[in-house]
């Protein structure tokens, strides 16, 4: 059985958007209908180029409609850059990517003043966070100093050089890449960085069957270079439409108890050394409820927060090294949590 967005943080969540600024962002229902009805087309133009993965791009979404960031863990070649590619087309949203490597400086990543010779004058070169959907490449290879100039990108939404801020593009979302397999020569993410990721999302091998026909493809002249196929279905309009459209879905009281209650068991978990914070629950609810959105609801059911809880939370825990020993793993975990933790009905 497969969960519908087996997916992958957070920042402003659209939480705590009090009621005055709720209504005059309201959209009338036409509007978000075909804004939902754009975003789910997305998957469909996905799976043009990318055969299965769907979850991983509906995390993708839910991401794009939370302003939030996701680390993407999977290992070489399970169309990770292929999909982002595609994805930031079908949005016809600009897309840069940055592979992050030993020696790369924070400057090549936000950019740098350079001096003209002509105009005896410094000038800013943007660097590839100016950009809506950034592809950073293997991030725990570069050392913390270049790590720490996107994460301050990603967390203000811009770039300060020499005492002037320049806005991002809106939207802004960094999908994150991690190698599970190989740590030799890496700088891990600190826990406190993990937080700031909306989702983590894995990206699994496919199966045998999505393999078979996507060698199919390949066979029938497939070219992953070549993208024009892939048409734009939605963009910035439908993703602001959809956000404002989410932020007037209904949270119950006991389903916010519930989400609560979800963080609060794993900071009492026996496996865990570190559980949700509350920065984490404000992020599965605001998952949640995008997610409900996307289904077509105007209110978060508790299968809504099941759905998401494992994508949402799973980097936010640390496990104990006793733990880790024998094998268990923060999906496992947070599995039995949701198992336990009695939602409402
Ligand atoms: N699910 C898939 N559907 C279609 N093609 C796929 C799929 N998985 C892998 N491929 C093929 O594998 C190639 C490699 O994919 P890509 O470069 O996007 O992988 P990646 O996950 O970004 O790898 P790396 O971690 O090395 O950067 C793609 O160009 C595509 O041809
Ligand atoms: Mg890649």
């Amino acid at each position: 059985m497969n969960n519908p967005v087996e997916l992958a943080k957070d920042g402003e969540s659209p939480v705590d958007t009090p009621e005055s600024t709720r209504a005059s962002v309201a959209v009338d229902a036409e509007q978000a209908a075909g804004a939902r009805a754009a975003l789910t087309a997305l998957r469909a133009e996905v799976a043009k180029t990318v055969v299965g993965q769907d979850s991983v791009v509906t995390g993708l979404v839910i991401a794009l409609l939370c302003r939030g960031h996701v680390l993407l863990e999977g290992v070489p070649g399970t169309a990770k850059t292929l999909m982002i590619r595609t994805l930031s087309q079908a949005l016809d949203l600009d897309f840069k990517r940055v592979q992050f490597t030993p020696d790369l400086m924070p400057g090549d990543v936000t950019g740098s003043l350079i001096y003209d010779n002509r105009t005896a004058e410094f000038e800013f070169r943007e660097g590839p966070v100016f950009t809506n959907l950034l592809l950073a490449d293997e991030i725990n290879r570069t050392p913390p100093k270049t790590q720490a100039s996107l994460l301050e990108a990603m967390e203000e939404r811009q770039v300060s050089v020499e005492g002037t801020g320049r806005p991002l593009p809106d939207p802004f979302v960094v999908c994150a890449t991690q190698n599970p397999i190989e740590y030799e020569g890496t700088y891990p993410l600190p826990e406190a960085q993990l937080d700031r990721f909306l989702l983590k999302l894995t990206v699994p091998v496919p199966s045998r069957d999505d393999e078979i026909s996507m060698l199919q493809r390949h066979a029938a002249g497939f070219d992953p270079r070549d993208l024009s196929e892939v048409t734009a279905v939605a963009g910035a309009a439908e993703l602001a439409a959809g956000r404002a459209a989410v932020r007037g879905v209904h949270l119950d009281p006991k389903v916010a108890a519930y989400v609560v209650d979800i963080c609060r068991a794993t900071r009492q978990s026996p496996s865990l050394q570190l559980g949700v914070s509350p920065r984490g629950a404000t992020a599965l609810l605001a998952t949640s409820r995008a997610w409900a959105w996307l289904s077509g609801r105007d209110y978060v059911t508790p299968d809504d927060v099941k759905a998401l809880a494992r994508p949402t939370l799973r980097h936010r825990t640390q496990l104990r090294p006793e733990a880790e020993l024998e094998g268990a793993t923060a999906d496992g975990v947070l599995e039995g949590i949701l198992a336990h933790v009695p939602a409402p009905r």
